[in-house]
């Protein structure tokens, strides 16, 4: 273990309760509002919501103490963190998958991004007012099938983004977030009351809440298993470097815990909002990427007000996603910086540059390109599974195992306890991440890929 110089030199969360926020707005984003409940729908509902909870326990909440704790102790970017703990191997091996993971993921982010930022103008003009639930259907499959509009409002998305990662860590959007997510919160409680209220809106609380475990196959097990790394934003290097930012006496057991609870909560209302009103509605659950999209503005339809609730709620989806979305883009522009001696600036636009080139195929591949598929899937798709399921599991196990097996007990003791001054009980912590997760990850690929 190299000494702690340059540990002052380096930018720090200011407070414990700035470095919570900042790690639950990389955590809380599209992952869980849009991505979770099209995921359940996908999949059957009940069964797959638990096996989530069963998996963010013994896997997601390990993992994030575990990347918290590796960044801390690595002081350094995703690749750097490891040079500074004499792993360079590690780093050249965590570092690689988690900044391909970080492209991968945002062609498609920036996508889904840039469908918010569309629907914050619609609902704006009132796009939704008065439309049946058909209209609605088919208003969005006009919007994400047209060869420019989504394309356009992605670029937007990735420049709004670009501009406040280049601007370093910005107060600015961390005292925004302390703002506004507290708001989503409350916004997601009101519309799942509203949702659960409306007649028929019972069936998708059965939906989701009764497990039939006979839809469980090696398939879904493998979604939730990527669920779990992508919402909670694991397996890449991104809660790694944020870790990096943490004073080093703040209570990294407490803000897992924190966090981990938090996204949870977050996934499960956006889905006790959505569900009900497919059913109400009598949409379909399993339709996808589209599901926040075709059926949320039914539900405003049906509130008093509801233009201006739509206009809030997309609003704040955007800015769940813009928050998710920086700490992808500083993974990559952290690394480029530190280890390449990039200018900030230079490294953000070249970084959004190749990640636009990327992410016009995920755009076009719901409309023009529709028909082509690899390995059986649309590009959108491909881009999502490879970078859920593959990359993000991978880099986990590897963090896991080196967190687990390669750093001695007592410096890892020593750094979670900030050095005794916490006394958390480990024994399961190291029980998780010395057994649990890395078989765990390696049976279910096993299971997805035979
Ligand atoms: N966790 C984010 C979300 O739920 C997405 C993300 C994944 C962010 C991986 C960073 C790293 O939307």
């Amino acid at each position: 273990m190299k000494s702690d110089a340059g540990h002052n030199s380096r930018d720090h969360f200011s407070s414990q309760y700035g470095a919570l926020v900042a790690i639950v707005g990389s955590a809380v984003g599209l992952g869980n509002i849009w991505r979770f409940p099209y995921i359940a729908g996908v999949y059957g509902g009940g069964a797959i919501i638990l096996l989530y909870i069963v998996f963010v326990l013994i896997m997601g909440r390990p993992l994030m103490l575990t990347e918290l704790t590796l960044g801390r102790l690595g002081q350094g970017n995703a690749y750097g963190a490891f040079q500074r703990m004499n792993a360079p191997g590690m780093g050249r091996l965590i570092g690689s998958m988690g900044i391909l993971a970080a492209f991968i993921i945002m062609s498609f982010y920036t996508a889904i991004g840039g469908w918010t930022m569309a629907y914050i103008f619609k609902s704006a003009s009132g796009g939704f007012a008065g439309a049946s639930s058909q209209q609605i259907q088919q208003i969005f499959s006009d919007f994400v099938s047209h060869p420019v509009w989504p394309i356009v409002w992605q670029a937007l998305f990735l420049l709004a983004t670009m501009y406040v990662v280049m601007r370093g860590v910005s107060k600015g959007i961390e005292k925004f977030s302390r703002l506004m997510m507290p708001l989503l919160l409350l916004l997601l409680v009101v519309m799942g009351i509203r949702a659960i209220t409306l007649p028929g809106g019972m069936d998708g609380l059965k939906f989701l809440f009764k497990p039939d475990l006979s839809k469980l196959n090696p398939e879904s097990v493998m979604a939730a298993l990527g669920q779990v790394f992508f919402s909670l934003s694991l397996g890449m290097g991104a809660i790694l470097t944020y870790g990096s930012y943490l004073s080093k006496d703040a209570d990294i057991v407490k803000s897992s815990k924190y966090v981990t609870i938090a996204d949870t909560v977050i996934s499960l209302l956006a889905s006790i909002a959505i569900f009900p009103a497919v059913f109400a509605f009598g949409l379909d659950p399993t339709s996808g990427p589209g599901l926040l999209f075709e059926t949320l503005p039914n539900v405003f339809g049906q509130m008093p007000a509801g233009q201006v609730f739509s206009f809030i709620f997309f609003f704040l989806v955007f800015i769940a996603a813009l928050t998710s979305a920086m700490s992808l883009h500083e993974v990559v522009v952290a690394f480029a910086v530190e280890e390449f001696g990039m200018r900030r600036p230079v490294a953000a636009w070249l970084i959004s540059l190749l990640i636009m080139a990327l992410g016009v195929f995920c755009s076009l591949s719901l409309g023009i390109m529709s028909d082509f598929t690899l390995f059986g899937k649309s590009v959108f798709d491909l881009m999502d599974f490879i970078s859920s399921n593959i990359l993000l599991p991978a880099g986990g196990l590897c963090m896991a195992i080196f967190l687990g097996y390669v750093l001695s007990r007592p410096v890892v003791e020593t750094e979670i306890t900030s050095g005794g001054r916490y006394r958390p009980h480990l024994a399961v912590f190291y029980f998780l991440v010395r057994y649990v997760v890395p078989i765990a990850v390696f049976l279910i690929f096993l299971n997805g890929i035979c």
